[in-house]
């Protein structure tokens, strides 16, 4: 492990969303670009986010357009507000569309050029503005990584944009401003968080504190995503599932993800399905994929979050324990068990397997499998 990223400061419990007036007033900020969706603006969060702004004695610009699975469009358009007239900061409110809009957004402002230039890992010139995350959904982390995933609807494909120099000055999980996801949006943005922790547990990347954050996310998420599908007042389950996203996104910006994540990309990008759903469909069909293949143990780990300690260690035994384990989970959560439910389209298998390959979270997949093994884990999850 060369280096442990995540942003420099990290509110997370209830109320926690006002202690960012003070750490914006201690460093003489005026100005912000809040990122955010027409949803959003008109919660309750947003008022408490203004009121926390002017405390501060700062002035804003709002950009509402962000949306899910957010655009190269939507990263002109906000950017467009702060070329001629700029903001000292950002401030993304929202679930990952916003943060990484915002994210994009911050990149234009310091790297310059177009956006799309910097899919891949390590390619920004310089940090990005300074970004306050403020988190409303449970599951993709982004207000933690440093990843950004903006889609390129020309090419039907989510650009990957990977890079530290992205991770957001302030995070913040204030779960009581997640208490008004509906069930299907909190039972979809957990189950990314729990193939955030998976994927960065069997990464080819994982390092000793990347394993403790993964472990741990995923024995809460056992645990409590269930209660916040079926209870969403319950703020126990709430703040249990923002620290648990929390930690499986600083497993996975340092461990990085695998092919659940590099295929679930696809199939955002061309059917504009929600991230997480895409992906707590495929995760069964890849951990079994690569248990299969693997020869570390890891999934013996995973299986014992799941309730069994394995007699074997043999991950091809442990795998399918654990696949069977989400497959219940899903069933619980609403979530289908087959790509066809989600209308993705057999003929598309092939430029989805083409993309995939190319997408950066597919080079700390455990196996490198290749077209066939792509080919192999779409015709099993559909
Ligand atoms: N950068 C990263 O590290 C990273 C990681 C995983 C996923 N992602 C990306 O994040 C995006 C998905 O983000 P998401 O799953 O958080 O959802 P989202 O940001 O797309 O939001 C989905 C919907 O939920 C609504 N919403 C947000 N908070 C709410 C609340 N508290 N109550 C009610 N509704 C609320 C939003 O208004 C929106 O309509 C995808 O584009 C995905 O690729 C990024
Ligand atoms: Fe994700």
């Amino acid at each position: 492990m060369a280096n442990f990223y995540i942003p420099q400061n990290n509110l997370i419990g209830p109320g926690c969303l006002e202690e960012l007036s003070e750490m914006v007033a201690s460093k003489g900020y005026k100005k912000a670009l809040i990122v955010t969706d027409t949803f959003m603006e008109k919660t309750e969060t947003f008022q408490r986010l203004l009121a926390v702004l002017m405390k501060a004695g700062c002035s804003w610009k709002v950009y509402n357009g962000t949306v899910p699975n957010p655009t190269v469009e939507n990263v002109e358009e906000a950017y467009g507000l702060i070329r001629k007239d700029p903001c000292e900061f950002i401030v993304s409110l929202g679930g990952g569309s916003s943060h990484d809009c915002a994210k994009a957004v911050g990149i234009a402002a310091t790297s310059g050029g177009c956006i799309r230039q910097y899919a891949g890992t390590g390619k920004l010139k310089a940090p990005i503005l300074p970004l306050i995350a403020v988190n409303t959904t449970a599951g993709t982390g982004s207000e933690v990584t440093g990843f950004c995933v903006i889609t390129d609807k020309q090419k039907q494909i989510k650009l990957a944009i990977v890079d530290p120099a992205m991770t957001s000055w302030i995070s913040v999980n204030d779960p009581t401003t997640m208490l008004s996801k509906p069930p299907a949006l909190t039972a979809a943005t957990g189950m990314d968080a729990l193939t955030h922790a998976i994927e960065a547990y069997v990464s080819t990347n994982a390092s000793c504190v990347t394993d403790a954050l993964a472990l741990q996310a995923i024995r809460q998420i056992i645990k409590y995503l269930p209660q916040a599908v079926e209870n969403g007042n319950n703020i126990e389950a709430r703040e249990k599932m923002a620290e648990a996203q929390f930690m499986a996104g600083g497993a996975f910006s340092n461990a990085s993800l695998g092919y659940v994540h590099a295929i679930a990309h696809q199939l955002g990008g061309i059917y504009n399905l929600p991230h997480g759903l895409c992906n707590a469909v495929l995760l069964p069909y890849v951990v079994e994929f690569n248990g299969s293949r693997m020869k570390n143990g890891r999934f013996a780990d995973i299986a014992s979050c799941f309730g069994r300690d394995m007699i074997t260690r043999q991950d091809r035994f442990s795998s399918k324990f654990v696949a069977d384990n989400i497959r219940r989970l899903n069933t619980r959560l609403g979530i289908p068990a087959r790509l066809r439910t989600l209308n993705v389209r057999k003929e598309d298998f092939g430029i989805i397997i083409k993309h995939a390959l190319e997408d950066a979270c597919a080079v700390t997949n455990p196996v490198q499998a290749g077209e066939s093994g792509i080919d192999a884990i779409l015709k099993a999850a559909w």
